[in-house]
């Protein structure tokens, strides 16, 4: 791979009016409203070039482009966040930039750069430092992705790409703890599918089957394995945990699931607060068994989006099983308040995990 010296001089072209009035931080949803900037690079001739920060805007593409056809386009998700000081702090962009590499190569697409990706996210977020909410339940979400841009329709790893990074103040991706859905059916991912990998295809094939589960009064699913569907995988687009005699339990990463960031500093916390962890198999059987019980404390999707949604009921078979109320939940909430602290100064970043832009 070569990083040409283009790739660290950023070109950048500034709004002539920022759209910042459009950002109404009483009533913050998710996804809707952009900050003013974006990151753009080019990958031709086999390596990334024109490095630039412009307007957000539209992108002009020809219908024939691969990734419109075949798919190769793949993303991240990242959050900043504001401290009390008012300075901008971004949590493990490292660990994105690793995480879109492994995806690059299962997608046949070029890597990005580290110094591509970081350059690019910190000039972006210090032009647009306003857009980064402070208020409690806010954030920035970063979007990093890439695309296949070549203009050509037969299947082949396209030969030029595009990298662009932009950005979105967002207030919560659930507002209320899920009802979710055992599906026994559809299937998200195979062992030596891409369910590791955050390919768009991913996300896309499964909002058929959600769709299924909202008509029946649940928000989300949980996906099981494609071979018997018995063993838990994720849920929904996050990855899935249970606290059941006080261990906290959760599929083990694998070809069929996604190593996520979020899921990761979860159970180092736990590990680092004394808890019991367990990355294992855990079947639908042994969670409606803990469930009868009465053992099984806490389930709870986890991702960059979402952060922590804790789940109020699981569906599977015909019957509703019921969690205990989130306030008694203690696992969950503390960790939720303590990454929460984390990301905005309050609380020690033992790990290392925020990058002071
Ligand atoms: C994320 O949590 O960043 C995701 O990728 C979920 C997304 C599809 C909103």
């Amino acid at each position: 791979m070569i990083l040409t010296k283009e790739v660290v001089k950023i070109d950048v072209q500034k709004i002539t009016k920022s759209r910042i009035s459009e950002l109404d931080l009483k009533n913050l949803t998710f996804g809707h409203l952009f900050s003013d900037h974006m990151f753009v690079a080019d990958y031709r001739n086999g390596h990334w070039e024109k490095a630039s920060i412009m307007p957000y805007d539209k992108i002009p593409m020809a219908p024939s482009i691969s990734a419109l056809h075949y798919g190769q386009t793949i993303f991240e998700g990242l959050k900043a966040y504001k401290n009390e000081a008012g300075e901008v702090l971004v949590s493990r962009p490292l660990a994105n930039v690793k995480r879109m590499n492994v995806s690059c190569e299962r997608m046949a697409m070029p890597i990005v750069p580290e110094e591509l990706f970081m350059e690019g996210l910190i000039e972006l977020l210090k032009l647009d430092k306003s857009w980064v909410p402070a208020a409690a339940g806010t954030s920035l979400y970063i979007r990093p992705f890439m695309f296949s841009a070549d203009e050509y329709i037969g299947v082949k790893p396209s030969e030029t790409y595009k990298f662009i990074i932009f950005t979105a103040p967002v207030g919560a991706y659930y507002s209320t703890p899920l009802r979710v859905l055992v599906e026994t059916n559809y299937i998200r991912a195979v062992e030596g599918g891409i369910g590791y990998v955050k390919a768009a295809g991913n996300y896309g094939r499964s909002l058929f089957p959600t769709s299924l589960a909202k008509k029946r009064g649940y928000e989300q699913i949980i996906w099981t394995d494609a071979r018997n569907h018995r063993f838990i995988e994720e849920s929904g687009t996050m990855n899935v945990m249970f606290v059941i005699d006080d261990i906290i339990i959760t599929p083990p990463l694998g070809d069929t699931i996604l190593a996520g960031i979020t899921r990761d500093s979860v159970l180092t916390l736990a590990r680092d607060w004394g808890y019991r962890v367990q990355e294992r198999k855990i079947s639908i059987d042994e969670i409606c068994d803990a469930h009868k019980r009465g053992t099984l404390q806490e389930a709870f999707g986890t991702g960059t989006a979402a952060t922590i949604a804790h789940i109020s009921t699981i569906g599977f078979d015909g019957k509703d099983y019921d969690l205990p109320p989130v306030p008694e939940r203690i696992f969950s909430n503390r960790v939720s308040k303590e990454l929460d602290d984390i990301r905005r100064g309050k609380a020690n970043d033992k790990h290392g995990w925020m990058m002071k832009i």
